[in-house]
């Protein structure tokens, strides 16, 4: 489907340089305020493959706070750990809705609309909490495992902020308890969920983490199943329609590929049978996405003819 090109490095680095002072079309997140402290020009982009190249142009061994890109990693654990009866406890539609909305939630009986917006998010923060003895060191191993990196890290700066200021995540969890739709305390649910947004990885680490998701499950350099078949393809079509929040139909129109971004300014893209690309810059539009981010990925995926569509 893919012709390679012969010299990855030279097309990041392209790219790279096309966008260089488009970063002041965004605005780094301040609503969590240790977000706000990052330099808005610094950016990067990386590409894992499934035949082992990773190839990067750009400021690619900057942490960053990897936030809602988190989701993915928490889907995947619960969806290991419940099965198919998670489908009971959140659904799998767009919600056309801002990430972190709440007027949906009632109408809609503490069901959140999928697993990648705020209120699914905490959904799955509490099927962890419920599950594990202790499901914030079970998430960081996880996260280790698949960078195969003892160095990933929480920042704890971003933590502390994010329980500051987690009033609406707050209001969520709770709207959800009063449905009885979840189990845990919800100061236990929200200090899970801040913990896994608060890690910070940078675009190597992370697009090499979701190799298994471009590979039917299975991480391609160690050969380990790490999600099932299924749920793989279920993944990617959650991130096809909701990953990128409610521009993820745009998203799908411009690139054609499953996507998930965080307020840290990071996105990851899954090229099935291909590989992961992942870009950082921190200024957002105002969905919540990177500006730059969003370009370099499409400028990769449009040139290479990339889209699953
Ligand atoms: O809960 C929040 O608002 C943040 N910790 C994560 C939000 C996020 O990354 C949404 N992404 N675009």
């Amino acid at each position: 489907m893919t012709s390679i090109p012969k010299n990855l490095a030279k097309t990041l680095d392209k790219l790279i340089a096309s966008q260089q002072g488009l970063y002041r079309e965004g605005k780094v997140a301040d609503y969590i305020p240790a977000l706000a402290t990052v330099s808005p020009e610094l950016m990067a982009i990386s590409v894992a493959t499934l035949d082992g190249k990773l190839v990067g142009a750009g400021d690619i061994q900057a942490p960053f706070s990897i936030q809602s890109i988190s989701k993915v990693f928490g889907l995947v654990m619960a969806m290991n750990r419940l099965g198919d009866s998670l489908w009971q406890r959140v659904r799998m539609e767009p919600s056309g809705q801002p990430f972190n909305s709440i007027i949906q939630l009632e109408w809609e009986k503490g069901i959140p609309r999928n697993p990648v917006i705020n209120a699914g998010a905490l959904l799955v923060a509490d099927v962890l909490a419920s599950h594990y003895s202790s499901s914030k060191l079970a998430f960081l191993s996880f996260m280790r495992h698949l960078a195969n990196d003892e160095n990933i890290y929480i920042d704890q700066n971003v933590y502390q902020s994010e329980l500051i200021h987690g009033n609406r995540n707050a209001a969520l969890t709770y709207l959800m308890k009063s449905f009885g739709n979840i189990e845990a305390e919800v100061p236990e649910v929200l200090s899970h969920y801040f913990t896994q947004c608060s890690i910070s990885m940078n675009c190597h680490q992370l697009a090499q983490s979701l190799l298994f998701l471009a590979n039917k499950g299975v991480d391609p350099r160690t050969n380990e199943q790490i999600c099932t078949r299924q749920d793989s393809h279920r993944i990617n079509a959650i991130l096809s329609t909701s990953g990128m929040y409610d521009q993820s139909g745009e998203f799908a129109f411009s690139v054609g590929l499953p996507a998930k971004s965080g307020v840290g300014g990071g996105i990851i893209a899954i090229i099935p049978n291909y590989g992961v690309i992942c870009s950082w810059s921190p200024p957002l539009n105002k969905f919540g996405n990177s500006v730059v981010g969003m370009n370099l990925i499409s400028g990769f995926a449009n040139e290479l003819g990339l889209s699953i569509y």
